[in-house]
Formats: C-alpha cells, structure tokens, sequence
C-alpha cells in the first residue's frame, strides 16, 4: 500500500483535491492510502468546512490551524507543523496542489525530510515575480519529483526552464518526470454541475435574473489591498450595471469584505451599497458558485481558478490583473485582461458581449486528470520499492 499525504489549506486546493480523493476512493482504494492536513489556511465555515461536506472530502487527520498572518510568519508555523506530522506519519509521498503558501511550506518540509513531492497544477507561470504565487510555484516546482501540469504552456514553462521530457527513472528531486495531464478542477466540473444546477437557492435568495447578471469575484491582494487599483475596479462595475442596467453578483472573499470598507473611496463604497443591481453575499459554496457561473451572463475576475471554471462553462471573461498563467483563454479570445483599468473593464464587457466567434478547444484535458495522477503517482512509487 502506497501512503500519500495529501497537503490543503486554502479554499481553491481544498476544490482540487476532492477530485483526487475522489479517484483514490472509487479506483485506487486498493493502492493508495490516503492521509490529509489541512494547514488551516482558510478556517471560516464557508472557505473550508462547507466544501468538505458538500464535496464528499475525507475529514483532515490533522489540521494545524495556522490561521492567517504575515507570509513568513504564516509560512513558517506550516512548515514547522508539517514537519512533525511528516517525520510521525513517514509518508511514501507528499501531494501538494497549485500555488499557494500551504503549497511552499509542504514542499519545503517534504523535500528537506526526503519525502518526494507530487505536484499538481505545475508549471505555471505569470513572469511576475510580486505575485507571492508565482514565487510558491516556482520554488514548488524545483523541488518536486513528479510534476503534473494541466495545460500544454505548463509544460514547456517546464522544458524552457530545464526540466526534461522523456527521461529515464528512478525519478527523484534531482531527476524529475514532468506529465501534461488535464485540469483536476474539469473533473470536478463534469462530476458536480448537474448536483450543483439543481441544488441552487441562490437565484432565489438573492432575487438573481438568470442568464442576466455579471459574476463578480475579487480577492488578489495587490487589487484588495490597493485603494486605488480596488476602487477602479468598483467604479468600472457600477457604471457597467448602471449603463447596461445590469445585475453584478459578488460572492465575497473575506479578505474583500474586510477591505471594501476599508479601502474604497467613501463616495465609491455608498454607491455600491445603495446600488440595487449590486447583489454582494459571503463567499458562497463551490456546488453554489458552479451553478452561478453556469447561469452568468459572463465573468469578471482576478481568481486563477474562476477564469478557468468560466471557460470550461462557455463565459466569456475579464480578467482584472496585468497577465495570466491561464495565457491559452485569453489567446483563444475568450478572456480579455483588462488590470484594473476602469476604463479597460467597460471596453472589454462591451467587446465580449459583441463578439459571436467564441471557439472552446480542449484546453484543460479530457476530464479524467485526477485518475491519471493516481496511476502515474502508483507506477512510479512502486518501481522505487522495488
Ligand atoms: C490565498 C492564496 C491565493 C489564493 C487564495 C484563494 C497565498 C499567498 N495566497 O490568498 O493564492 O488565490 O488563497 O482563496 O497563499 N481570511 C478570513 N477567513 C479565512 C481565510 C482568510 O477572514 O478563512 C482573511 C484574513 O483576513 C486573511 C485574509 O483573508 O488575512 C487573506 O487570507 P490568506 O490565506 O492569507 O490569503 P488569500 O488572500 O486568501
Ligand atoms: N469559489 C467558491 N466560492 C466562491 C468563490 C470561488 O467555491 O465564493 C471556488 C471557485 O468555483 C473555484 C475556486 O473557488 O473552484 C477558486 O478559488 P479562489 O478564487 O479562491 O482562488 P484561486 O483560484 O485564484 O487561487
């Protein structure tokens, strides 16, 4: 039996890893044991709790209950209590998901105890270095033994920064084996959409017109952070929904409810609350936000994984950062980046919603990525014991 622990902290690796535990459950049972920390990361009901429950995620074994705080700070009470329960539990390998701080800390805990890292969603890159993701993915990255990158520009980020393809094992740190193998989180999609359609209160609760709104989510730090740069955004989404009278639905990070008041401009922040149109609620679930996405007349947002799920759902989008690691969506025409430009984010709605040659080609594999990670994981460990 091959033992994998499996590294999750924040709400968007929460997400991802169901679809692995999900695989491990109905094929891999016999192979793979699977034992799970949560760093504790994100810790409120609906950034964590609500998507073990909804999604079927096996309860942690350990949660280290970090909380939030300072990156170094934050970074090494996760490291510190990673330690412990990987010299205790002795896993044959670790499993770490994307790009966050919970992701750093496990591959650095793991690669200094010798533990080979499993990456999953590797090799993207933004080439901007003041995002503290693309410093987590990059260290990440270098330090892992298989490496599973979800689209074809994952893969040769990769090859361009000297890993190799077709390469011999045993496969180590220092001799890497790199997969391009689909997006985790298309799984999830195919598995949830029809549950998360007809599970959907939201449009009722909220008084949401169906097919007539723009989904909103911010949460980036340099957007949350910066009054400036926070209050171009809501400025550009109020005279969207006042010009094209336009419902805007915002689920919100609990770092944006902090922020909005703190950050906007007082005059911006009355607007947005005495404006009807701008529906503003907690964060929402994932079977919650699949069935506002589905119903979305498009998308606006700075999430890595919502540009995604938009695509995979035939929504155009805007993106509110300067670049993208997801390079294919804007390529393809079906996102426009737009930073946080007031006057980039009205051009680019009107330009979406005028355009009619939107094209979906397979971006993000076929669907079944979380089965081939668990194969490629079993082959490999079992070869070592060997
Ligand atoms: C983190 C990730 C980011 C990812 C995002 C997903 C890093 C560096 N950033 O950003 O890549 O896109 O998660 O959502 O790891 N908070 C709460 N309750 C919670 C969690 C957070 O109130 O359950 C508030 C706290 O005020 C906290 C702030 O949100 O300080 C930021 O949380 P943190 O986990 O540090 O970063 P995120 O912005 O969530
Ligand atoms: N998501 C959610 N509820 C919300 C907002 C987002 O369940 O209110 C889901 C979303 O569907 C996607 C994931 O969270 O699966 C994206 O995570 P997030 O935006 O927090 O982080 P990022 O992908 O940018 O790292």
């Amino acid at each position: 039996m091959i033992k994998l622990l499996t590294v999750i902290g924040a709400r968007p690796q929460i997400i991802k890893a169901a679809a692995l535990s999900r695989a491990v459950e109905l094929v891999y049972s016999a192979e793979i044991a699977e034992k799970i920390v949560h760093t504790g990361q994100h810790y409120d009901d609906n950034m964590s709790k609500v998507f073990f429950d909804e999604m079927n995620i096996p309860k942690p074994d350990y949660n280290l209950k970090v909380g939030s705080g300072a990156h170094g700070k934050q970074t090494a009470s996760m490291i510190r209590g990673l330690e412990e329960v990987i010299q205790k539990e002795s896993p044959d390998a670790i499993v770490v998901y994307g790009d966050t701080n919970s992701t750093l800390a496990a591959a650095i805990a793991g690669s200094k105890l010798h533990v080979p890292i499993m990456h999953v969603e590797a090799g993207l890159r933004s080439f901007n270095k003041s995002m503290p993701e693309e410093i987590n993915r990059i260290i990440c990255d270098h330090v892992s033994t298989l490496l599973f990158t979800p689209t074809e520009a994952g893969y040769f980020n990769l090859i361009s920064e000297g890993f190799k393809e077709g390469n011999d094992g045993p496969f180590t740190a220092d001799n890497p084996k790199i997969h391009h193998c689909g997006d985790v989180m298309y799984d999830n999609i195919l598995h949830f959409l029809e549950q998360a359609n007809s599970a959907c209160k939201l449009f009722e609760d909220f008084g949401i017109n169906k097919g007539e709104y723009l989904l909103a989510t911010i949460h980036r730090d340099n957007n949350t952070d910066d009054p400036k740069r926070l209050t171009s955004i809501f400025k550009a989404l109020n005279r969207i929904s006042e010009e094209m009278d336009l419902q805007i639905v915002l689920p919100m990070h609990p770092r944006t409810s902090k922020l909005i008041k703190k950050n906007l401009d007082p005059d911006i922040y009355k607007q947005l609350k005495s404006n009807e149109k701008m529906i503003l609620m907690p964060a929402v679930s994932y079977l919650g936000m699949l069935a506002l996405e589905e119903s979305s007349k498009m998308v606006v947002t700075d999430s890595g994984g919502v540009q995604k799920e938009a695509y995979l759902l035939k929504k155009p989008c805007m993106i509110l950062r300067a670049q993208t690691e997801w390079v294919e969506l804007v390529d393809n025409g079906n996102a426009v980046l737009t930073d946080s430009d007031e006057n980039r984010i009205v051009e680019a709605y009107a330009t979406l919603l005028n355009k009619t040659d939107y094209s979906y080609p397979d971006i993000f594999g076929n669907g079944k990525a979380a089965i081939f990670i668990c194969k490629e994981i079993v082959n490999t460990l079992r070869e070592d014991k060997k």
